[in-house]
């Protein structure tokens, strides 16, 4: 955990956010996998870890605004519990180490609800997300769970995505250690990816890798040589000559801050031209938009940026054709670049989303497109000092879309389809690294994982 004043000072900016009424966190509970006994690995909420640190099932944490005080609420650990699982601190002291003077039991926070309730005093929940939450919540407040969602608070919302979205030091060292064991897990890929290995075989190592280091994986590997299937969990290939991999993966520490990097790779080593002249189109709109990722700038912008060195590259081939900036205007590069530049990486590595993304991403002004493409772009807003994002632009060729769409005549103006067709059995290709915004513009976190042409070839072969 964290010092137990970064805990303290955080719930005193919320509650002055916030301003009035009792802020509710629910902690996460374990969740069975196939029998109740047998669970998944826990996973604390996010927020609750935010606000409190701890990383036990079984708590609630309060900030009740108007008297300015803080109680961690759980029972302590019985005998039996003991037996099974070895001595647990006690409720009391857990509470001390998130620097709340207050604990006190389940019971208590049944009653301690019903009572502010009953006082006409204002509830606040974030957006709940496991069906047991809603349903202890419902028990909690004597509702039914369809109306548990009244008491989800915009303004407890707002206030906690201003906190969220600004890292500190502390916090920013946590998600570097996660991109150092990700740079780990990336390398080790690289240097499997040989034609007679299975896809599940990388997949496996670089987990067990991220498990090693004692966190997990913040979601689950996507590593595939399909790599135009955006997300694609399905390790069941072994590697061929003249695929590539996209391996996009990260670590988690064991403090739950996590990492998200992409790279890909051509299985045995060398990547040939046709593979290299779309890489280089990818690398280009990466580095060069990071170069100009800064306070000040919206993402949206750099989204775009991206979305025209892309689109000039595809031009230059023969993929695309017509004037850049029309083309993007009318969204005909998102045929082949069809997902956002990034998003917010932190607890969560879609940081936040949990909470409702236009709150994370978009504000009153800048507002989410309907365009196909720029509407997936998760994070639009100006960019701010302490934020953390991703840079993951992509080139994917998707056969049943690049068909759809050439059936459609959709954008023909601006795409050779026969062209475009000659690339079906590519695959795609997406880097991604984790970015900080400084005062005066942004740094790819981590050391160095190897990113060009030269450095990925050299990798595997070293
Ligand atoms: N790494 C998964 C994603 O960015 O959606
Ligand atoms: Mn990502």
């Amino acid at each position: 955990m964290f010092p137990k004043e970064v805990y303290w000072q955080r719930r005193k900016l919320l509650r002055d956010m916030v301003g009035e009424g009792v802020i509710l966190f629910p902690g996460n509970e374990e969740s069975s996998m196939n029998y109740k006994d047998n669970t998944y690995r826990f996973r604390q909420d996010s927020n609750f870890l935010y606000f409190f640190g701890i990383d036990k099932p079984g708590l609630y944490g309060s900030c009740d605004v108007d008297e300015g005080e803080d109680i961690l609420y759980g029972d302590d650990f019985t005998m039996s519990d003991i037996i099974w699982m070895g001595e647990q601190p006690r409720v009391k002291d857990l509470a001390g180490k998130a620097g709340a003077k207050n604990s006190a039991t389940s019971e208590a926070l049944a009653a301690d609800l019903k009572r502010a309730l009953q006082a006409g005093r204002q509830l606040h929940i974030m957006p709940p997300y496991r069906g047991d939450q809603i349903i202890a919540l419902s028990g909690l407040l004597g509702i039914a769970c369809e109306k548990v969602s009244s008491y989800i608070s915009e303004e407890l919302i707002r206030a906690v995505v201003k906190l969220r979205s600004v890292k500190d030091v502390h916090e920013i060292g946590e998600i570097e250690k996660a991109v150092e064991v990700a740079g780990i897990m990336h390398t080790t890929a690289m240097k499997m990816g040989f034609p007679g290995n299975y896809e599940s075989e990388l997949a496996g190592a670089i987990e067990g890798i991220a498990l090693s280091h004692g966190g997990g994986v913040p979601f689950p590997v996507i590593l595939s040589m399909n790599g135009q299937i955006l997300h694609n969990h399905d390790h069941g290939n072994e590697l061929e000559e003249g695929r590539m991999v996209v391996c996009d993966a990260g670590a988690e520490t064991a403090m739950c801050y996590g990492s998200d990097i992409t790279r890909t790779f051509p299985v045995g080593g060398k990547f040939s031209n046709r593979q290299k002249e779309i890489y280089n189109i990818v690398l280009k709109a990466h580095t060069e938009t990071i170069r100009e990722t800064s306070p000040g700038k919206t993402y949206r912008e750099v989204h775009l940026m991206a979305a025209k060195i892309i689109a000039e590259g595809l031009i230059g081939l023969g993929i695309m054709k017509g004037d850049v900036d029309e083309a993007v205007a009318a969204g005909a590069h998102a045929l082949f670049f069809p997902h956002g530049l990034g998003h917010m990486l932190g607890l969560d590595t879609h940081d936040m989303e949990g909470l409702g993304e236009d709150f994370v991403g978009y504000t009153d002004t800048i507002v989410r497109s309907e365009q196909f493409g720029l509407a997936y772009l998760r994070m639009g807003k100006e960019l701010e000092k302490g934020f953390v994002i991703t840079n993951e632009p992509g080139i994917y060729f998707i056969p049943d879309l690049i068909k759809q769409w050439k059936a459609d005549r959709k954008l023909e103006q601006f795409i050779d389809y026969a062209k475009a067709e000659s690339y079906l059995d590519f695959g795609g290709i997406r880097i991604e690294d984790d970015i900080l915004i400084t005062a005066s513009g942004s740094r790819i976190l981590g050391t160095p994982i190897p990113k060009t042409v030269e450095e990925v070839e050299e990798t595997m072969h070293s």
